[in-house]
């Protein structure tokens, strides 16, 4: 399974999904691919954000190794399910869809909870509250998409 988050700047939010869900699926015995990418080209190549790599390092997550990128056509092909943050993202891989076979491959990562197409609040300009209510949302779909994926594939 090749899941794909994406975010704005790739910096704060989808690096930190990505940090996450990796966590949750060490030692799984099913093969899966987890990226992130962004749609800004301002930090490409470029490490977390400070304030997101500290926060992860809290919950012992590393992602200092994650390299800003942004998001490509391919993308498409490459993963099964690409999970956005917001609206705007949402609009920014329609834009970049061919087909909606594309499209179907889209969900907004919070409707992992709920089923409800909420927004993870951008916490860039804000503060470091704003960074610990985002990681927990995201903390929780990730709970959500690590049980989907056991249940997928058997408990191991
Ligand atoms: P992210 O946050 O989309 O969660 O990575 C942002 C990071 C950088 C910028 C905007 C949002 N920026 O404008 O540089």
């Amino acid at each position: 399974m090749n899941i794909l988050f994406v975010c704005l700047g790739n910096i704060c939010r989808s690096p930190i999904a990505e940090g996450i869900l990796k966590s949750k699926l060490k030692g799984k015995k099913f093969q899966y691919n987890i990226d992130s990418a962004g749609f800004e080209s301002y930090h490409i190549n470029e490490s977390p954000d400070p304030r997101a790599l500290k926060l992860a390092k809290e919950h012992g997550i590393d992602i200092s190794q994650k390299k800003c990128r942004l998001f490509t056509v391919e993308d498409f092909d490459n993963f099964d399910i690409i999970y956005v943050m917001d609206a705007s993202n949402y609009r920014d891989v329609q834009y970049f869809s061919r087909t909606e076979k594309d499209m179907d491959k889209v969900k907004y990562l919070l409707s992992e909870i709920d089923g409800r197409e909420r927004s993870v609040p951008d916490p860039y300009y804000g503060t470091e509250s704003g960074f610990e209510n985002t990681y927990d949302l995201i903390e929780e779909a990730c709970i959500k998409i690590a049980d989907m994926l056991d249940k997928k594939y058997c408990k191991n």
